[in-house]
This record gives C-alpha cells, structure tokens and sequence, in this order.
C-alpha cells in the first residue's frame, strides 16, 4: 500500500489478540503500523509486535525491491512496535538503529545491547537527510512512554506521529459505523488520559508543521480533513467536554440500583437530556472511561458493600482519577439497607480532581426504589438538566 509514491505501508493485522496492552478488548483485532521511506537511501519506521515478525519482515523485503534498509527508527519502545528490532538488526547488517538516548537505554534492558557503533541518537530537532527525503525529529515526552520520537518527512508533508492519532482496529476491519472518533476515542482516553498537558505541547509543535497526512502506529493514515482530528485531539488533551450529556455508571447486586440509574436516565430523556447508562460489572469499562471525559456531566451509582463502595465501582474511579479526571459536574445515587456511605466514599475518591462541581442532589435508596427516593432522582434529574 503506497502513502505516497515514496512511503510504503508495511504493517500487519493482528485478529488473535485477547487484550491490547493487557487490558482492552480489541474486537475488531489491532493493527501495527510500519512504513518504509524510501530516498537515496531507506529508512524503516518501527517494527511490529512480536507474533507478526516473519510477516513484517516479508513486506519489507518485497517494498524494498531488492534495496538494503539504512536505517531503523525506533520512535517508541513499547514491545507492540519494538519487538523486531534486534530481528532486524540481525537480518540487515548494515543498518543503522536510529531512538532517542531514552530509547537505547530501554533497548539494552529488552535486547541486553543498545547497538553501539551500529547506532544514532536523535533529539529535539535532529535532522536525518536520506537523499530526496528530508525526515525531521520532534521528542513526544509521556505520548505516551517517555522516550518517544516523532517523525515529520518534509518532501511528502507526512508526519509520524507514533501512537499519537491511534485507534483500536485492525486495517482490514469493517468500516466503523459509529466513525474513527468512537475506538480513537476509548483509545485515547484509555492510553494517553493522563498526559493531556504534553499532548497538548505535542500539538504546538505540529501546528509549526505543514502536515498533509498522519502516519500512527495504529489504526487508518488519515490523509483528509486532518483540521477534525487535530481539533479532537486538542479537546481530549485540554479535558474539555466534548458533547453536552450525562454519563450514568452503576454497580448492582440485586437489581435496584440499577433500577435507580435507569430511572434517572429515563426522568433525563424526558427532559431532553442525553443520557447513557452502563453496568460497571458487565460493559467495557475502557468504553465508560471514555463516555465519562466525552460528556460534561456524570452520575455514578453504587452499593455500600462492607463500609466501603462496590470493587467495580472503585476500580472506575481509580481509572477516572488516575486519568487527570476534571472539569466536570458529578451527582450520587448510594444505595444501602443499613448504613449507607457510598456517596461520601465515592466523593472522598474524586476530592483530588481539578474542577468538579458536585450536584447539591444526592439520591439515597435503602435497599429498594421508594417514593422517597423516586422523588430525590426527579430532583436530580431536574438539577442536571438545567446545566
Ligand atoms: Fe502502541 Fe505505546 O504502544
């Protein structure tokens, strides 16, 4: 697959994965990226995981056509992109492995060798002339390792932007319904959530770039309309709500208050609002983490189970927390038969977040839906709907 008349696409699709990066569901299976830029001389932009080894190194052989690869740049360390490298430096004798200084002291703990004489590090601004092309480096500190490198190739405009501009899919998945913002999206929040303010520097420094296409490591090279991905990015980044709506999280034992968090999404709806209800215990999670930074208010639902709040819905919140969580309203609805603390504990959690603004309407259920607890969830339906 061409990029341009000089940019080969070389990477692979992986259908068999479990979970991406241990953790996320990857139904429509991952891809790796990788791109051969071919000038005078040739330069490899990262590998791909580990199982897809042989089948890499095929595409590569066939986009070179006979030619020896120069050079290897490693843009990032994690395995998903890294583990070819001591493969290939093995297979191409002469080539040169090209990482940031970061980069090598990580491949000596993967490799046990940091290819000395056999390497070039690269910084802020270094420069990498391969006759016709002109590759250009910018660092991409916490985007989302510390050791990552991004790519601009001035001839062709194209900007390598490592696993920036992701998204979970393989490359021969079907076309996206719901479009590329849904999975780089849950993506996003998921992998990069916590480090906005240095995507948000990584954003400064491509907006001082002509950039006519962008070449992640994951997912579609998008090559129009770059201005709505770009955009995007820079709300995910400045954790600025992206649609107006409630999120509304529960966990439920027995079924009530479950019924509480349908309640309150049905009393929504009625007063126009969006609402989008999910089971902390049986949805993705990674899709609720991502519904939670996408819409400006979020209600969170759970049980008072031994003194403290039920394990799913403590384990959300650490991911909320752990991901810089802010710039948010939040609302309770705690349940409990005999001494109902959710609500505090759940408040408690989320203290050390910038810019929450917490509902003055907490509902409280003890045990079951009652028509004290029905008329605090039209309270708080009314509450949230005027925001
Ligand atoms: Fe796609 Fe951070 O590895």
């Amino acid at each position: 697959m061409e990029i341009t008349k000089d940019i080969i696409y070389i990477g692979v699709d992986d259908h068999e994965l479990d979970l991406f990066e241990g953790q996320y569901i990857v139904p429509e299976g991952m891809a790796y990226n990788s791109y051969l830029v071919k000038g005078e001389k040739t330069a490899v932009m990262d590998t791909v995981d580990r199982k897809f080894g042989g089948e890499w190194l095929a595409k590569l052989e066939a986009a070179l056509e006979g030619a020896s690869p120069d050079y290897l740049i490693v843009q990032h360390m994690e395995p998903d992109h890294s583990a070819n490298i001591a493969v290939f430096m093995e297979k191409y004798p002469n080539a040169v492995v090209c990482a940031s200084k970061q980069a090598f002291n990580m491949m000596k703990n993967f490799f046990g060798t940091d290819f000395a004489g056999r390497n070039m590090v690269l910084g802020e601004g270094s420069v990498l002339d391969l006759g016709g092309h002109v590759l250009r480096f910018v660092t991409a500190p916490m985007v989302h390792w510390p050791e990552v490198i991004m790519t601009y190739d001035e001839k062709d405009k194209v900007f390598f932007s490592a696993d920036a501009f992701g998204k979970f899919g393989a490359q021969d998945a079907p076309p996206d319904e719901e479009g590329w913002a849904c999975e780089a999206r849950r993506y996003y929040f998921g992998i990069v959530g916590k480090f906005g303010p240095q995507v948000q520097n990584l954003l400064k420094k491509a907006a001082a770039l002509d950039i006519r296409t962008i070449c992640p490591l994951h997912g579609p090279v998008l090559n129009e309309d770059l201005g709505y991905y770009i955009n995007l990015y820079d709300t995910w980044s400045s954790y600025r709500s992206e649609d107006k709506g409630v999120t509304v999280a529960y966990t439920s034992v027995y079924g009530n208050t479950k019924k509480a968090a349908e309640l309150l999404a049905e009393k929504l709806l009625e007063r126009g609002v969006e609402a989008h209800v999910s089971d902390l215990a049986r949805d993705d999670m990674a899709e609720v983490v991502e519904d939670a930074f996408r819409y400006d208010r979020i209600v969170l639902a759970t049980t008072t189970y031994s003194g403290e709040i039920f394990p799913f819905m403590k384990t959300f919140i650490d991911h909320l927390t752990e991901r810089n969580f802010q710039n948010k309203t939040v609302a309770f609805i705690e349940n409990g038969s005999w001494a109902p603390v959710a609500a505090k504990k759940m408040r408690a959690m989320l203290e050390g977040c910038k810019d929450l603004k917490f509902a003055e309407n907490t509902v409280t259920v003890t045990s079951a839906l009652n028509d004290k607890s029905r008329a605090a969830i039209e309270a708080l339906a009314d509450e949230l709907a005027a925001l």
